[in-house]
């Protein structure tokens, strides 16, 4: 009766519970310009903030002069590191325990770091104000690589910290050294290949802001702010400011995106809440495109070197792995904080791997400090490309089929629970199935065959097939094993059934646009027979949510989902009482039936009442042993991760004087258990499948020697627009997540990571007759046609 992982149980009763295409609540809002975004927010007596940032990578500030602006009608303060220094907020803490400067202190770390802020009347009078501070720098030689960092001579990053001799910050590493010598030692074959998974911008429509308003009649903070994780930043501001957490309320409203970047703090955040405190006025600050794109989290920058230690019949005995990590010039990643590398040790992937180790040394350089988990849990895109092109390597080193080679050595569907050469325990999955149907969809033994006939007649466009079977991790918890700055991952619901039969759940995490108002709803209705249209999910509020870690890392259905799910059990719990009152009957002698969603008496069906007579009951003629009201809350700590996955095929072709690469097809089939909404789902996939392309073919953050940021606007660094994104089609299979209470996993995510593979391995398989193994991303078309022209395919 509870529900659970049997997808069976979940067929639809017509009341938008779960697996009905129910169309998305929130939209009615966005698409009619009703959205509540933090730059629509407006106080009475509102100041604006603008940031005044270095235009150099490295320098010592020698002196700032604020006095032309200050001498501004509209401007109203100049801030500084010295004023911060008063209220003991010129430096905050990063996710990874770093400390970073809030307005440079001494001296710039990279280019576009925040130096002063200008408050004025209006945003125009602040950024004329910006213009006129002058700030007088002494110009330092940066060092923007991470290997170069790491040379005895490299100009150092941070100096200001005790015993930090050099730009290295930590070594971690992962698996048995030993026992994958061993393997290495004595395999048959090896492959080895150099992969940099390079920085990219998570890029959201929205970029950061925050509107704070401190209120000394009621010594209460309140900041209106782009955030993916308010509580969790509630924590963290109290404790940086030393504002009591009750007298700090943090507001996430209509968020434009997230994917990764809105889960850090960032300098502006604690400039508007400082300069509120300040001036005792409402105070915003909205970020302008290039300083999102120069200066908030990026992601990835993993400079990998991945080996595999193979039979001669293509069974995959070891996997080795080793990193160079660039951090920037703070330790700012985000991710649990018992995971410095995140989740990138599951690069053993889909497969059955005996031994495994990986290695990987971060270091500071004098670039925007960042590695945020990027439409990601936490590094398992680098570990996903890792893994899924090493496969392909190999394949062609044995000249074995890829197909053939992965269906060799999946983790069998009998073998879940399966525990990896890495320590992951993965909940459940059937690779081989998923693989098979996305072969038949891309039609692929005809593409083999097309591949081979332009081959043979050296026509003019090459055809490639690339393939990934990837596996994530999604669902971060349990708490103990992951924790944000110390605080547990787990999250929340709070469900309250009003008298007259409509409910109101809120969550912990914050949606950004993936339609959690529709599918939190949807758990809902399905669980306790309620109408999805009577139930209002609320969120981003935390001085009325409960307690939740937010929303990053597809955790949201994972974790809040299944709080939700056990929120509503509980109060179908007192229901079931409140029906036995109503009714005249025992309690153990009610029955729920899903289908209809009623309480009946057993044995009698026609005795029988819906929810909505049940919530009249429990306000106006509750049992007397019972408390009034209809409510429960739910805080999950998960058992376990989930453990999604799926099999993408792609088929480019490829042309040989121009080195463009066009998507014949584009298959993604995807498994996240049970689904609760199939359309919302392919609209999570189609999205994710886009930011894959953009990172596969046109994405990367760039740098010159001097540490300019040269691809930080969007005239250079390219997002994918319509034009390049392809029909695609999307299929799916259905296993069930066993320990989650409605059987679903996380999928918000699994497009981006499963994607990129997928699509360098079919560039890659187009020219792998000629000798290529690899294309570094972004796969442009001077990069594609280079590599046909060392290889003899240019035209
Ligand atoms: O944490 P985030 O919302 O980004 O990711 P998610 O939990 O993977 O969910 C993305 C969207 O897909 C949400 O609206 C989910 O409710 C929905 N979803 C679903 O309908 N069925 C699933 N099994 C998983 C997610």
């Amino acid at each position: 009766e509870d529900g659970g992982p049997d997808p069976e149980t979940y067929c639809g009763h017509g009341r938008g519970g779960m697996g009905e295409e129910v169309e998305r609540k929130e939209d009615k809002r966005f698409i009619t310009g009703r959205g509540n975004y933090v730059d629509d927010i407006k106080k009475p007596g509102m100041l604006h903030c603008e940031i005044v940032r270095s235009p150099h990578a490295h320098a010592r500030i020698e002196n700032i002069d604020g006095s032309r602006a200050e001498a501004m009608d509209s401007v109203v303060a100049v801030l500084t590191a010295d004023d911060l220094l008063e209220h003991d907020l010129a430096t905050m803490p990063t996710l990874m325990d770093d400390t970073q400067d809030v307005l440079v202190n001494d001296k710039v770390k990279f280019q576009s770091q925040e130096v002063a802020a200008v408050i004025a009347e209006d945003r125009y009078a602040a950024k004329d104000g910006a213009q006129k501070v002058e700030v007088e720098y002494d110009v330092l030689d940066p060092v923007v690589d991470a290997a170069d960092a790491l040379e005895k001579d490299a100009p150092l990053v941070r100096d200001e910290l005790e015993d930090q001799e050099d730009n290295h910050i930590f070594d971690w590493d992962t698996g048995d050294k030993e026992a994958t010598d061993a393997v290495f030692d004595d395999a048959d074959v090896t492959v080895e290949e150099d992969m940099l998974y390079q920085r990219l911008h998570p890029a959201p429509i929205e970029t950061c802001g925050a509107v704070a308003d401190w209120d000394p009649g009621m010594d209460k903070m309140t900041v209106h702010m782009t955030s993916q994780a308010p509580h969790a930043h509630r924590t963290l501001f109290s404790q940086v400011s030393g504002i009591p957490e009750h007298k700090v309320r943090i507001v996430s409203p209509d968020v434009g995106g997230g994917f990764g970047n809105k889960v850090p703090i960032y300098p502006g955040y604690v400039v508007a809440a400082a300069a509120s405190y300040v001036l005792e006025q409402p105070v915003k600050w909205i970020e302008e495109r290039s300083e999102n794109i120069q200066t908030t989290g990026f992601a990835r920058d993993y400079d990998m070197t991945g080996e595999l230690a193979a039979t001669e019949d293509g069974i995959i005995e070891g996997v080795k792995v080793d990193v160079l990590a660039n951090h920037g010039a703070y330790n700012a990643a985000a991710q649990p904080s018992k995971f410095p590398a995140g989740f990138f040790n599951i690069f053993t992937g889909s497969y059955d791997i005996e031994a495994a180790y990986g290695s990987l040394t971060a270091a500071f350089t004098n670039t925007a400090p960042g590695g945020v988990a990027y439409r990601c849990s936490f590094r398992v895109t680098e570990a996903v490309y890792l893994i899924e092109r090493m496969v392909k390597v190999l394949a062609d080193e044995l000249e074995m089929d890829p197909a053939e080679i992965r269906r060799k050595n999946f983790i069998p569907s009998d073998a879940f629970p399966y525990e990896s050469a890495t320590g992951w325990n993965y909940d459940s999955g059937d690779y081989e199935k998923a693989l098979d149907k996305a072969l038949e969809m891309a039609d692929y033994d005809h593409y083999r065959e097309e591949q081979q006939r332009r081959i043979a007649n050296d026509a003019d466009k090459l055809i490639g097939i690339g393939i990934s079977s990837f596996t994530e991790v999604v669902g971060a918890g349990p708490g103990k094993q992951c924790d944000i700055a110390g605080i547990e991952m787990f999250d929340s619901a709070d469900l309250r059934v009003n008298p007259t039969g409509n409910a109101v759940l809120r969550v912990g995490v914050q949606t950004q646009g993936q339609g959690h108002e529709t599918t939190f709803a949807q758990i809902v209705a399905e669980e306790l027979g309620m109408d999805v249209d009577n139930i209002t999910v609320e969120h981003g509020d935390t001085d009325t949510e409960p307690y939740g870690l937010g929303t990053y890392g597809s955790r949201s259905t994972p974790v809040a989902g299944a709080a939700a799910a056990v929120a509503a059990r509980k109060v179908r719990d007192k229901a079931k009482s409140i029906a036995a009152n109503e009714l005249e009957a025992a309690e153990e002698d009610i029955t729920w039936d899903r289908e209809s969603g009623e309480f009946h008496v057993a044995g009698a069906p026609d005795r029988s009442i819906t929810i909505t007579e049940i919530a009249a009951g429990a306000y106006m003629n509750h049992p007397g042993d019972e408390e009034p009201g209809l409510e429960a809350t739910n805080y999950y700590d998960p058992p376990e991760m989930t453990y999604p996955f799926g099999s993408y095929i792609v088929i480019v072709e490829i042309d040989r004087e121009t080195g463009e690469v066009d998507f014949e097809k584009f298959v993604a089939v995807d498994d996240c258990g049970n689904r609760i909404n199939p359309m919302i789902i392919e609209g999570q996939i189609h999205g994710g499948l886009a930011q894959g392309i953009g990172t596969a073919m046109l994405e990367k953050v760039t740098y010159d020697d001097n540490g300019n940021v040269t691809g930080g606007d969007f005239m250079n660094y390219l997002l994918p627009t319509a034009n390049e994104i392809p029909n695609f089609e999307t299929g799916h299979t259905v296993t069930p997540s066993p320990h989650h209470p409605i059987g679903a996993k996380g999928v918000g995510e699994s497009p981006t990571v499963g994607s990129p593979p997928a699509i360098v391995n079919a560039v890659v398989d187009a020219m792998s007759h000629a000798g290529v193994s690899h294309v570094e991303m972004p796969m442009t078309p001077d990069v594609v046609w280079e590599t046909l022209d060392e290889v003899g395919l240019s035209r």
